[in-house]
């Protein structure tokens, strides 16, 4: 699988959000990552469910990757609109029932997403392979952009990459947290194929969009 890019709408200008996400679908970008937080399960809230609902009527080509850092993530669906062609990530540390979460997922006909924060070993996505279209591994511990990548992070994809070369499966491994010019590429040699880019790369200070997005695009190929 090539490398694709997600780029993640809390780190753009939030003032011109519409514009900023037109340009990333004209540059041919294949998602753009929404984050939601719910201040509970993250110390924090960014992107609300009627904005995550509302960029979808103005995309083109690209996706949407809808990360839900929330407990009970499917109260939400609805208010997201999630459906076909979506990828929703629900946390394992989040869900009572991440089985039945992710079924509900699928049933609205979009891609389901088991992410894992920092703690929570590789192993444990082994029992749901059956039921997920991707694993997201968080390389900070999930809430705020800018933080720096938690030790042992290369060695927890390449494990994820593992698990999944093993089972034969075509799941996709996505990578969130700490996503930079100068770890993207190793964190692709550790069998990423899903890359969020943040304040640590395409969103950093000084860099145009364009040339930002070609920069990450070949480095991540
Ligand atoms: C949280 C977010 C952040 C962020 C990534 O889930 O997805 O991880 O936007 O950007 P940086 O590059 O700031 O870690
Ligand atoms: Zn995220």
């Amino acid at each position: 699988m090539r490398g694709m890019l997600s780029p993640s709408l809390m780190c753009a200008d939030v003032l011109n959000l519409q514009s900023e996400i037109t340009v990333l679908d004209n540059l041919g970008v294949d998602y753009i990552h929404l984050d939601f937080m719910d201040g509970k399960f993250v110390p924090n809230i960014t992107l609300d469910a009627s904005l995550i609902k509302a960029v979808k009527s103005v995309l083109n080509n690209m996706r949407r990757d809808i990360h839900i850092m929330a407990y009970a993530p499917e109260q939400y669906f609805d208010r997201m609109d999630i459906g076909q062609n979506d990828i929703v990530s629900v946390h394992y540390e989040a869900c009572d029932n991440i089985r039945e979460v992710l079924s509900l997922i699928r049933s609205k006909g979009a891609c389901p997403f088991i992410a894992i924060s920092p703690d929570t070993p590789a192993d444990t996505v082994k029992e749901f392979l059956d039921e997920i279209d991707g694993v997201l591994v968080m390389t900070v511990y999930p809430g705020f952009a800018g933080q720096p990548i938690v030790e042992g992070s290369f060695e927890k994809l390449s494990a994820v990459r593992k698990i999944i070369d093993d089972s034969g499966k075509n799941i996709i491994l996505e990578v969130d947290g700490h996503v930079s010019w100068d770890l993207c590429k190793k964190m692709r040699e550790c069998g990423a194929d899903l890359f969020v880019a943040g304040s640590s790369s395409v969103y950093s200070k000084g860099m145009k969009i364009d040339e930002a997005v070609k920069k990450m695009t070949e480095l991540i190929k």
